[in-house]
């Protein structure tokens, strides 16, 4: 593995990712690690990251001050990446000063020394991206051989002239340095020796491990919601402890036509574990009559989920046999964690909210298990079709927690719930015939508060209007809405009027996030 030691740089999990894209195991550990805890990792390489401190700062993050030497030493490069560089090489006898101008954004990077092996394949000038305000500004005399400079950074590249480290000032893991992969490429390739050759179905060997090793004898619970984190949650665990792990899938009344059969199917099929189903649509669907305002139906929906997974928690942890129930599996992903930390606010807060069933873990009283903590969602994917989750399992969009109630708007009723669900699989089964299912972010329909008037036959009709929103994004922070075929817009129209009684009229959402956001309510 090339552990990263995380000083806090908001970049930290993209170099870990731009690692593994490269064939190569990264794993994040503290700044701190002492060395004992670092060999254990077997480094090939070692990755001191950027981070938001200085190093005059009292109490900036410092690695194990045997770090160096005793890697160095042995033959272990290191990377630092630009406060990572500026705590290696001051430990190494640089200076480090606060920069005459600070440097954010995109700058150009020359190298003289364009034949060292740490370059190779990077053009003499070429761009990079910057953020910092400190800069390595002396290094001692012969010691370090300075490789690529900035207009006001004159070491934005060095390496040690005798021992195998390396600093960069600039960040190698964004998009905005275009040839910062190949970069990582010469460290991990040429300084390291590493071969490339790790795949997902190691981090599969090695996370199972790991799980068997933390659960021992005690069991896990899981909430499987039948979308894609939680689905390769539930298979990594079928995989590493079987059932030792009980999933539990709440029917809530609100779920889209096929959904829990694809989970049942799927989860009692193809893997062993222990999948307990509980229909709570009813209570659902009480809690929700009369109530229109979007807020206080996530709110009754939020609440009734916990109580429902509570109770059906404590019912199988009093259950004898196979040890007590001490872990709640949850699979929160890198971006999940990044957005708490970060406090976003509205409605990534409220996402938080539902996603993860906040609070549950401490109201139940169990500890966490989040084995996709450090993936981001396309590596979460290429996770689960290495455990062999159905495509339609992995490639699935995203759909929330309070499901078809937030897609109904105002009062949630059967007969709304009938005409949403099936307007939603028409809309889905001809997105996926015109193979537009894979190209969209997220595409749904939604049952509009209206009554139009249309004509069917020789009679007036006056029926409710079904909106069709799709929409292209990276992150859900931000997305436009998908140019659908004009043909498919069409069939869906058609099929919608003709087979969803009580719907005579179609629309189509053209509107961006921001403003707009993705759900209507
Ligand atoms: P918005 O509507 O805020 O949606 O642009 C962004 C993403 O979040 C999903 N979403 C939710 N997910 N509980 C969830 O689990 C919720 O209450 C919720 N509200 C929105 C939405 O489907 C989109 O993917």
């Amino acid at each position: 593995a090339v552990p990263i030691l995380d000083f806090g740089s908001q970049y930290v999990q993209l170099i870990a990712r731009r690692v593994r894209e490269q064939g190569v195991y990264a794993v994040l550990v503290p700044p701190d690690l002492p060395v004992e805890e670092i060999d254990r990792l077997d480094p090939r390489g070692i990755i001191l990251s950027g981070g938001p401190s200085s190093v005059h700062e009292e109490g900036s993050p410092r690695p194990d001050p045997r770090l160096l030497d005793h890697y160095l030493g042995r033959g272990v490069p290191v990377l630092g990446i630009c406060y990572g560089m500026q705590v290696g090489c001051q430990l190494l006898g640089a200076e480090v000063q606060p920069a005459a101008s600070r440097e954010y954004g995109r700058v150009k990077l020359t190298s003289g020394v364009h034949e060292d092996a740490f370059l190779k394949g990077i053009p003499c000038e070429t761009t990079a991206w910057m953020s910092h305000g400190d800069q390595v500004n002396t290094l001692p005399g012969a010691d370090f051989v300075p490789l690529a400079s900035t207009p006001t950074c004159p070491y934005a590249a060095v390496r040690h002239r005798t021992r195998p480290f390396f600093g960069v000032q600039f960040h190698p893991e964004v998009t905005h340095t275009p040839h910062g992969k190949d970069l990582l490429a010469n460290f991990l390739f040429d300084a390291c020796g590493c071969d490339g050759s790790w795949t997902m179905a190691d981090f599969v060997e090695g996370e199972s491990e790991r799980i068997r090793r933390t659960v021992g004898e005690d069991r896990v619970i899981l909430g499987l919601s039948g979308g894609v984190d939680s689905s390769v949650v539930a298979a990594l665990l079928a995989k590493s402890i079987g059932r030792r792990c009980t999933c539990i899938f709440v029917d809530n009344g609100l779920l889209r036509t096929g959904e829990r059969q694809l989970v049942e199917h799927t989860f009692r099929g193809h893997f062993d574990v222990d999948l307990r189903v509980v229909d709570a649509s009813e209570a659902f669907l009480a809690d929700l009559a009369g109530v229109t305002d979007p807020q206080e139906k996530r709110r009754r929906i939020g609440s009734r989920f916990i109580d429902v997974f509570k109770a059906s928690a404590d019912a199988i942890a009093g259950e004898g046999g196979g040890g007590p129930v001490k872990f709640l599996a949850q699979g929160t992903l890198y971006p999940d964690v990044i957005e708490s930390g970060h406090g976003h606010t509205g409605a990534a807060a409220n996402i938080k909210l539902h996603h993860n069933v906040g609070g549950l873990p401490e109201r139940l009283g169990f500890s966490l298990l989040e084995p996709l903590r450090n993936l981001f969602k396309d590596e979460v994917r290429k996770l689960g079709e290495v455990l062999g989750l159905p495509e339609a399992m992995v490639w699935r969009h995203p759909f929330p927690g309070p499901g078809l109630a937030v897609r109904i708007l105002g009062e949630v009723e059967p007969s709304g719930l009938a005409m949403i669900r099936r307007s939603d699989e028409i809309l889905l089964e001809e997105l996926v015939a015109a193979n537009l299912y894979r190209k969209t972010a997220q595409v749904f329909a939604v049952l509009l508060p209206v009554k139009s008037v249309g004509v069917m036959g020789d009679g007036r009709t006056h029926e409710q209007v079904v909106a069709i929103r799709a929409v292209e994004s990276q992150d859900f922070m931000t997305a436009d809405w998908a140019r659908l075929p004009y043909e498919v817009l069409a069939t869906v129209s058609n099929r919608i009027i003709n087979e969803v009684r009580g719907v005579n009229r179609v629309v189509y959402d053209i509107s961006s996030k921001p403003p707009a956001t993705i759900e209507w309510e």
